[in-house]
């Protein structure tokens, strides 16, 4: 019987419930982890929308990391033993994932955003008997120990910060893997980004490692804004006016920025990154979206608008490139980080959605 603490997300208005529950009996392609500690990130928020596709009860929580315990008999690069961290669920075997392009895996709603759906694996039981989702992001992690898909987890070196690491299975590797895989950002030149949470912060850092000259953050926090310079922004501008943080940005660059990146989801901040952007400027769209975007007339310079999912990495051999730049110094993103025990995890969601903290780490002991 594989036991463990989780917070479990029963009603999308209420607290998370700490209480003991049981995973189901791993798959032969699984191990079992003993999570140390699990990020939050702000789609974990997203599961409390009704209008989201999420079915509760269900522990989410999705940026892990910790000590395997256990491997299926068909797990051959996963060992009991090892340090891992977790990322998101793809099938491994579809068009995009054989393209090495698991974020766009074709059955990435069902295995990562539904949390409950039997797509084969694991979910749990509460001390009642009722059954509970443990497959959000094919992980559920805000709890002590999950069953996830071997392929998913990606072996670290063992003297590495496990709390430090957790984060990596979906902001950094969301932010840094948009600037260096999709934007293709080039030394030199000029990026605005709007929204500076984990994602927009994990995105500035990527693009100071790999040589923008002008990175401009947008945020409605000022001390958001503090941090972003600290890091490396060139430029911070309050947001809140659209058109004129749109101005702003333009007579910082000249004609626009190179790149833009929206990880507010907030359809008319997505236009006026749109806006902002030089002729053939590409703008990645990473947030939510929360609604109909309208584009204005300023679509006609060949300017690009691609989403993305996950900085389109591949886990396995993206998360040590990031590792080994964070070993270098060149890419801080442990100044993101703000920890708390899983007793506090109510907290530390307010304090990341009330702009606090920027990466809240929920530490199990
Ligand atoms: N595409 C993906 O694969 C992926 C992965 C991770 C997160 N996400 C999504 O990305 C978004 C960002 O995640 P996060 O964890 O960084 O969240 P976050 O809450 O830490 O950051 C969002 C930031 O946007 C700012 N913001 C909101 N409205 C704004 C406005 N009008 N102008 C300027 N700034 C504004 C907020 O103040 C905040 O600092 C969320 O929607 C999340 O669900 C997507
Ligand atoms: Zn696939
Ligand atoms: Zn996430």
């Amino acid at each position: 019987m594989i036991s463990a603490t989780a917070a479990v997300l029963r009603a999308g208005d209420e607290p998370y419930s700490v209480e003991e529950v049981t995973l189901d009996e791993p798959g032969a392609d699984q191990v079992v982890v003993r999570v140390t500690a699990t990020g939050f990130c702000h789609t974990d928020a997203v599961a409390r929308a009704p209008r989201f596709a999420a079915l509760l009860p269900l522990v989410v929580g999705h940026e892990a990391a910790g000590v395997v315990e256990w491997t299926g008999p068909e797990v051959s690069d996963v060992q009991v033993g090892d340090h891992v961290v977790l990322t998101f669920a793809h099938c491994g075997a579809c068009s995009q994932c054989s393209d090495n392009h698991p974020a766009y895996c074709e059955s990435f709603i069902e295995r990562n955003l539904l949390g409950k759906l039997a797509t084969g694996g694991a979910t749990a039981t509460a001390a009642d008997g009722a059954p509970i989702g443990t497959r959000w992001f094919g992980q559920s992690t805000f709890a002590t120990r999950a069953v996830v898909d071997a392929r998913s987890a990606v072996v670290v070196d063992r003297d590495l910060p496990l709390d430090v690491l957790a984060p990596l299975g979906c902001g950094i590797i969301t932010g840094a893997g948009t600037v260096m895989n999709v934007l293709d950002v080039r030394p030199g030149s000029s990026i605005a980004i709007f929204g500076v949470g984990s994602v927009g912060l994990a995105a500035l850092l990527a693009a100071k490692a790999v040589g923008a000259e002008s990175i401009i953050a947008v945020d409605l926090h000022p001390q958001r804004l503090e941090l972003a310079a600290e890091l490396g922004a060139t430029a911070t501008v309050l947001g809140g006016d659209d058109a004129a943080v749109v101005a702003r940005i333009k007579e910082l660059t000249g004609t626009g920025a190179h790149y833009g990146i929206d990880t507010t989801g907030v359809p008319g901040v997505i236009a006026a990154a749109l806006q902002a952007l030089r002729a053939r400027g590409t703008c990645a769209s990473v947030g939510l979206q929360a609604g109909d975007l309208v584009l204005g007339g300023h679509t006609i310079s060949g300017k690009h608008l691609v989403s993305v999912v996950e900085g389109d990495a591949d886990p396995r051999t993206f998360i040590p490139h990031l590792i080994q730049l964070w070993r270098q110094g060149k890419l801080p993103f442990d100044r993101l980080l703000e920890r708390f025990p899983l007793a506090e995890i109510d907290k530390a969601e307010r304090a990341s959605l009330e702009g606090r903290a920027i990466k809240p780490v929920l530490v199990m002991d």
